[in-house]
């Protein structure tokens, strides 16, 4: 059985002040014991963060990282400083890592690589933009960006990952994806991932849909077979929106 996990995206908001705030708040409530929990917060709130949900069941991850573990890489965070801060999850690729920032698959592929080999759980973004959906290339751009984006990643290190499908015109827009159309990508995913490894390995993969997902349309996007959890921006900033995605 794959557990649920539902994790927030804070991007580029909260200072070290205003985390601390929301994280009291948020660990004041009564938050599902079935669903892994995650706050994905900025690099400067990611100490304070593991400070205050020290006693907690909530994760800490953060947004990005660079693959070597020190050097000479100017305003880069290495796995080894989120090892030492005690971060369990990742993002890699995040759509606006790739479009902003111009990330390419092949350095997404190394960061991959380096989370796991420092125990890091990668959340693996990939997603396709408005044109490719109308023009129906969404299957094509989501297996490009995952063949390369695993190649290496082991057949025991595969479960170790998390898929986060996130079609790039549903993020911050309001436009969620239909459920069935989620389902059939997420689905999508996953025979992919059978193909590149078993079909043992592939149903042990947890595979979230991220875009738009809030309290109202949680429970619908998550009672579908292949989707396991959501990746959500705007609505984890707030302590009661956060709790009723975690308790869809
Ligand atoms: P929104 O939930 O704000 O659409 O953002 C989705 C996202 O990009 C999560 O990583």
């Amino acid at each position: 059985m794959r557990k649920p996990i539902i994790a927030g995206n804070w991007k580029m908001n909260k200072t070290v002040t205003e985390t601390i705030a929301l994280l009291k708040e948020i660990s004041s409530k009564d938050l599902s014991k079935n669903v892994e929990k995650v706050v994905i917060v900025p690099f400067t709130s990611a100490y304070s963060a593991v400070k205050e949900l020290k006693n907690t069941d909530i994760k800490v991850g953060c947004q990005n990282m660079y693959f070597e573990e020190s050097g000479a890489y100017t305003g880069e965070i290495s796995p080894l400083m989120l090892n030492d801060l005690g971060i369990d999850y990742v993002i890699i690729g995040h759509s606006e890592r790739r479009e902003i920032f111009k990330e390419s698959d092949s350095l997404i592929n190394k960061k991959v690589l380096s989370a796991i080999e420092h125990s890091i759980n990668p959340i693996l973004c990939c997603g396709e933009t408005l044109e490719e959906r109308e023009n129906n290339r969404q299957e094509d751009k989501v297996k490009s960006q995952l063949i390369e984006d695993l190649k290496n990643i082991s057949k025991d290190d595969i479960e170790k990952v998390v898929i986060a499908y996130e079609p790039i015109w549903a993020i911050g827009t309001g436009k969620t994806a239909s459920s069935d159309d989620a389902e059939e990508m997420c689905k999508f995913i996953r025979d992919l991932l059978v193909e590149l490894y078993d079909s043992k390995s592939a149903s042990k993969v947890r595979i979230q849909y991220g875009g738009s997902v809030k309290p109202e349309n949680v429970s619908e996007i998550m009672s579908k077979d292949n989707i396991d959890g959501a990746l959500v921006g705007g609505a984890s900033l707030k302590a009661d929106s956060y709790a009723s995605l975690i308790n869809f």
